[in-house]
């Protein structure tokens, strides 16, 4: 899919964080990504910065366990170093992804940290009102990094769980885009079949070409290329 039109990233590669509220689908994303990155020839790492103890399905550590994402899944270290082992991780002229858990805002935590270290956040998001009213506090901790002066990423939302019948999810672009933020042209759809991606934890992500996962893969280069110049 990413093949012809692949954009080549810059030599230091580029960082992307998946941030948003637990059962969004971060780790599900982010272990199709690494698949399908690979299987695109796309040099590719993720970091799980997710903290054991939170109560999601399972981490893209244990994941990368379980089954081979086509990448390597580093834990990442204590808060403090995370930056620097981020820089250390990503690829030359690739990817490096970072996970996290149930977004929590503490100045001075985790989230925190990865937001300093990454150059793009891929805000994960249902086509909610709930999850609207929630996403205010990360894009308020974005807003506060950039009114410090510190290093703020480039955002991105993506919309995931979404229905085929589209209506909530177009509703909810029409809203992000009016307050002025940029929503992600793929979105992920909710799906519970069998093979679906609700079923794939601990297993080898399934490859399909011109499936969002692969649309998702492709779009993120090409954002990645636009916002690190
Ligand atoms: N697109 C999807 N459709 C249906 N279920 C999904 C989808 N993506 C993830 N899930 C399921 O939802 C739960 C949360 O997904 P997960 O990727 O762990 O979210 P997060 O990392 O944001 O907490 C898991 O049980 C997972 O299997
Ligand atoms: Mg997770």
């Amino acid at each position: 899919m990413t093949s012809p039109e692949t954009p080549a990233l810059p030599p230091g590669g580029v960082r992307i964080a998946f941030v948003g509220k637990g059962g969004s689908g971060k780790s599900t994303v982010i272990g199709h990504l690494l698949a399908h990155w690979a299987e695109d020839g796309v040099p590719a790492a993720a970091l799980d910065a997710d903290e054991p103890g939170d109560e999601e399905n399972g981490s893209l550590v244990e994941w990368a366990d379980l089954a081979d994402l086509g990448a390597p899944v580093y834990p990442a270290p204590s808060r403090a170093g995370i930056r620097e082992r981020a820089k250390q991780l990503t690829p030359a002229g690739g990817v490096l992804a970072v996970d996290t858990g149930a977004w929590v805002r503490k100045a001075g935590g985790t989230h925190f940290a990865v937001l300093s270290a990454v150059d793009l956040a891929v805000l994960t998001m249902a086509p909610t009102r709930m999850e609207l009213d929630r996403a205010g506090s990360i894009l308020a901790a974005l807003e506060h990094l950039e009114s410090v002066g510190a290093h703020c990423p480039k955002l991105r939302i993506l919309l995931t769980m979404t229905n085929p019948s589209a209506a909530a999810a177009d509703e909810q672009e029409a809203a992000l885009t009016d307050a002025g933020y940029q929503v992600l042209r793929t979105r992920v759809p909710r799906s519970d079949s069998r093979d679906g991606y609700g079923q794939a934890f601990g297993r080898p992500p399934r490859l399909v070409s011109g499936s969002p996962m692969d649309q998702l893969a492709a779009e993120l280069l090409d954002v990645s290329a636009e916002v690190v110049r």
